[in-house]
């Protein structure tokens, strides 16, 4: 009988430990909660409280940022990940049968888009994609799976080049469902940074961000110091760059803000609140307030 034999390499995680938060600033705190946690069902952060002025949003074991400032618009698509997609749309019918009015005039959209998923726009024009919770994304229940982000023709190669190289995150450069490269990120067991290339107009960086979060901290911050790319000491834990180059030529590939942060952290791993968002008044179940599934921040 043959020996079974085993992919090894399937179980590698690489430096890059978990994609923690997207951040865009949005210009309304009402309407962004209505989008986020009563459309969407997810849940305002009961810990680090803002006020007004932000809100952190649990999905999982990741988060929205959500400061008040001028809009702001990734240029790519979020993926999500949630427990039932009927749910989800009965939920925004009835956050539009109540609160329509709102969004009019916004760029909220919400529309099927095949394969177990949604294509959800936020009223500032973010694009996610929600997709039902199955095998996919390591079986990931509730969660940000990924972020897709935008980029020029000629430069997924040396995307994924500048993560592997510089980084220690396992990248490869596959393609879009259109046939297009795209630079695949290992992130942490399951999640993805992904570059897609594009021949639209990639509009102006606006100044979003991600936060990940790194096992080994300096040798990046080392080659990025190098090229002169830290522009933000933070504190210990985080320092911030924002251009991706290439790592021979120095050229510039294309620029999100990165917030790096250590696993030393406070942040790192703290249990993120989040509630089971079926229960409502009129359906409401003893006992089952609570979602149940992995909430660590940056391990689920
Ligand atoms: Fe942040």
């Amino acid at each position: 009988m043959a020996e079974r034999t085993y992919d090894r390499t399937t179980q590698d995680v690489g430096n890059l430990v978990a994609l923690e938060h997207v951040n865009v600033t949005v210009p309304d705190q009402e309407l962004a909660a209505l989008f986020y946690v009563t459309g969407l069902g997810f849940t305002r952060d009961p810990y680090i409280d803002f006020g007004t002025m932000n809100m952190w949003v649990n999905v999982g074991g990741q988060q929205f940022h959500l400061p008040k400032s001028k809009a702001q618009v990734v240029r790519g698509t979020i993926g999500l990940v949630v427990p039932s997609l009927a749910e989800l749309t009965g939920r925004i019918g009835r956050l539009l049968k109540t609160y329509g009015a709102r969004f009019d005039g916004s760029a909220f959209s919400c529309e099927e888009a095949g394969d177990q998923t949604l294509a959800v726009t936020c009223p500032w024009g973010n694009r996610l994609r929600v997709h039902e919770a199955g095998d996919g994304f390591g079986g990931m229940r509730l969660g940000m799976a990924y972020v897709d982000l935008d980029v020029a023709p000629g430069t997924a190669t040396g995307i994924a080049r500048f993560y592997d190289e510089l980084f220690g995150a396992p990248a490869s450069v596959g393609a879009t469902a259109g046939g297009a490269p795209r630079a695949e990120v290992r992130v942490g067991c399951h999640q993805l940074l992904c570059f897609s290339e594009t021949e639209a107009e990639i509009p102006a960086y606006d100044g979003h961000h991600v936060a990940v979060y790194l096992a080994n901290f300096s040798r990046p911050y080392a080659a990025l110091g190098e090229r002169g790319l830290i522009t933000l000491e933070t504190n210990d834990s985080e320092y911030r760059f924002t251009d991706i180059v290439d790592p021979d030529s120095g050229q510039l590939l294309t620029t999100i803000e990165h917030e790096v942060r250590s696993m030393f952290h406070p942040l790192f791993g703290r249990e993120l609140v989040n509630r089971n968002p079926t229960q409502r008044i009129t359906a409401y179940h003893p006992g089952e307030d609570s979602y149940v599934g992995l909430t660590h921040a940056g391990l689920g």
